[in-house]
């Protein structure tokens, strides 16, 4: 980035001031308000750009002290200082800690947990009761929030067989379920959104009024013992036993390892689990187990020697848009689709992001050439949390959504009542190929090796106008394809065979891609209309009848089959032999004490979360993400947390995941 671009140092001035005033404004929104408005990268680069700035402008470098942050909470001073822990990024930086450790110490073992991203505290215990909580602060004084922490439902607050005096230590975390229902609150109540579950959890517990607390299902995770009178320990592992032993909850991963293959492993394995983790990680910490190692490392000025937070790589990071695309997808819609300055994100390259639609373009004043910060989590498509204006030029243009296809050039329809943007041309090209991409993906048709690039191709070639044209392909006119050839027309022909042979009835009717038809409702309608002559003739009313389909589905499902163009395709299907049923179970899972329910599942599975969501459907239940009074099954797995408090408070059987393996067991046994 060029940071100097100014012509008279009167203009770099300018900004030099501008940016001191933001850092503050900044730094004032992250520390007392918690509530950041832009990333931790966002902000490091406006303080290198400040730091550029200063030292051409011949500034020194400010030295004086940053302002007292005042709330009128009570402080108090930690009687063994709370330090911060020194970061490693990789696997090499892992080898480095622990070689350098084992060639003074020999063989050694470590305590490893998770790092939780949340607010640390310290709470005091005398004679087993909590009389204090102390946030970490600067390390050595914090604020007071024992009115908050006593209404954090996982803290213990009277510990039996309790030392005189114990401090425990650990994070404050709001779960991410819980962090989702808070900010649609604040947004309710015409208040600021939290950035992050860390702030909002901050924000919670530094409240004056307790009340506040109480509302947020808060929980605590204990990762260390301060000081103590009246008991000892001799290893971390001791210690962090004799926490979960008094009813502290400890962090996901907390184990005993012997070596750095072992972290490494246990490392890789939580970040492919990161997502389902109930609260929000950023890494991994790893201690030297041994309480007399620790003794003789010591600490430097702000962080232990013997322990080291092994981060997981960035969700977020800070690139330009170089242009904003339009991508039509196969109901016609149009997606605006930013293209971006290459840019690694949690270990992948990352060149485009989602703006999800016009309104979302518009609302953040996204524009072609802005610095904006991206977020990837999990497999979702990564997107743009926001742009950086203050890194934008003076020749900076709000973005002009067009008014025509890029695809068919028809003019494309805004509606007033949606959000949505559609290109309603039914010839449209984008469109067909998109229809096709989605006959023949996994979830759908899957016809195995039929690549996207080639439904592109036969579309250009005239060969594929509909999904149709995909049963009467030959040989002849695909073999002499460039790039295709003898074994790779065969192996396609057979698989389109193949797929012929094995579709089910929930595989066609999600292939024929109906709007608001997913695999879920897909799956419904061929359990409950066996056939899809009988979908095609279903009513409305008839529609909504069925569990998971509201009157928006019905009317969607009823007016794809009510189109004649629709109509003519399915015949044409059945003509190719393409009308499979689906056999009733009803007599076998009617005996299944699933048959009917809905099911929630919450914690750490030891199943894939796809596999148990399978088993549970094959018991004739259905499953859906969050608890309300309509579920009738919570099923639980290890470190389960808000969900299963929602679901006792509104008296929701809860099974835990073994109970559930068994039933599922029992069910195949009789079904045999
Ligand atoms: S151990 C002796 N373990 O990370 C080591 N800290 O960046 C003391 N943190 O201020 C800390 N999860 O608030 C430890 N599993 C974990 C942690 C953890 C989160 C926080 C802690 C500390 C910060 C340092």
């Amino acid at each position: 980035m060029d940071i100097s671009p100014y012509a008279t140092k009167e203009e770099a001035h300018i900004r030099l001031r501008f940016l001191e005033k933001e850092i503050a404004r900044h730094n004032e929104l992250y520390f007392i308000h918690d509530a950041p408005e832009i990333s931790d990268d966002a902000f490091d680069s406006l303080v290198r750009e400040r730091d550029v700035l200063r030292k051409e402008l011949n500034i020194p470098e400010d030295t004086s002290i940053a302002p007292v942050v005042v709330s009128s909470l009570e402080k108090a001073e930690h009687t063994k200082r709370m330090y911060s822990l020194d970061k490693a990024h990789s696997e090499e930086e892992l080898l480095a800690f622990i070689t350098k450790l084992e060639n003074e110490f020999g063989s050694l073992t470590y305590w490893v947990d998770v790092k939780l991203d949340g607010l640390a505290v310290e709470l005091i215990y005398n004679n087993g009761i909590l009389t204090k909580a102390i946030t970490r602060g600067d390390g050595t004084i914090g604020e007071v929030v024992t009115h908050s922490v006593q209404t954090i439902y996982n803290i213990p607050k009277h510990l039996s067989n309790a030392p005189e005096y114990l401090e425990v230590r650990g994070e404050i975390i709001l779960p991410k379920d819980v962090f989702q229902d808070v900010n649609m609150m604040q947004i309710q109540k015409g208040e600021k959104p939290f950035a992050n579950p860390r702030n909002a959890a901050s924000g919670t517990i530094r409240q004056l009024d307790a009340r506040v607390a109480q509302q947020r299902a808060l929980e605590f995770y204990a990762y260390n013992i301060g000081n103590t009178t009246g008991i000892s320990f001799e290893t971390q592992e001791q210690s962090m036993q004799y926490l979960a032993h008094l009813g502290f909850a400890l962090p996901q991963g907390a184990q005993c390892l012997a070596s750095a293959r072992d972290i490494w492993n246990l490392y890789q394995t939580i970040v492919e689990q990161r997502e389902g983790i109930p609260y929000e990680t950023d890494g991994i910490v790893i201690k030297v187990n041994s309480f007399e190692i620790q003794e003789i490392l010591g600490h430097t000025a702000r962080s232990p020697r013997f322990a080291l937070a092994m981060k997981f790589p960035a969700r977020y990071a800070q690139t330009k848009i170089l242009d904003i695309a339009l991508h039509v997808g196969r109901t016609g819609i149009i997606t605006p689709v930013a293209h971006l300055e290459p840019v690694e994100v949690a270990g992948v390259t990352v060149s485009k992001a989602t703006l999800h639609n016009r309104d979302e373009i518009k609302a953040k004043d996204i524009r072609i050439g802005d610095y904006v910060l991206i977020k990837r989590a999990g497999d979702v498509i990564p997107y743009i949390v926001n742009s950086i204006p203050e890194l934008r030029t003076i020749h900076s243009q709000p973005f002009i959504f067009p008014t025509h296809c890029p695809s068919c050039n028809s003019e494309l329809s805004f509606s007033d009542k949606e959000v949505g943007v559609y290109c309603i041309n039914i010839n449209c090209p984008a469109v067909a190929v998109q229809k096709c991409i989605h006959f023949i993906s996994q979830a759908g048709f899957d016809i195995k090796g039929f690549g996207k690039q080639w439904v592109q191709t036969f579309y250009d070639k005239g060969i594929l106008t509909t999904i149709v044209d995909i049963f009467s392909l030959s040989y002849d006119t695909i073999v002499h394809l460039e790039g295709m050839g003898h074994l790779s027309a065969t192996n396609l022909l057979q698989s389109i065979e193949s797929a012929k042979q094995h579709c089910t009835l929930p595989k066609l009717i999600y292939a024929l891609g109906i709007r608001h038809v997913g695999e879920q409702t897909a799956k419904s309608l061929a359990k409950h209309f066996q056939n899809i002559n009988a979908i095609a003739r279903a009513t409305q009313e008839e529609l909504i009848e069925i569990h998971d389909i509201g009157v928006e589905v019905a009317s969607s499902i009823h007016s794809f089959f009510q189109n004649q163009y629709n109509q003519e395709l399915i015949q044409q299907l059945q003509e190719y032999g393409i009308n499979p049923t689906e056999e009733s179970k009803e007599d076998t899972l009617s005996n299944s004490l699933f048959a009917g329910k809905t099911i929630v599942f919450t914690g750490t599975l030891s199943l894939p979360r796809k596999t148990a969501t399978q088993m549970v459907e094959e018991l004739g239940a259905h499953v859906v993400s969050s608890i309300s009074s309509k579920v009738d099954i919570l099923i639980v797995g290890e470190s389960a947390g808000s969900k299963l408090i929602k679901a006792r408070a509104l008296g929701i059987e809860v099974l835990d995941e073994q109970h559930f393996l068994d039933i599922y067991t029992t069910h195949k046994e009789q079904e045999r």
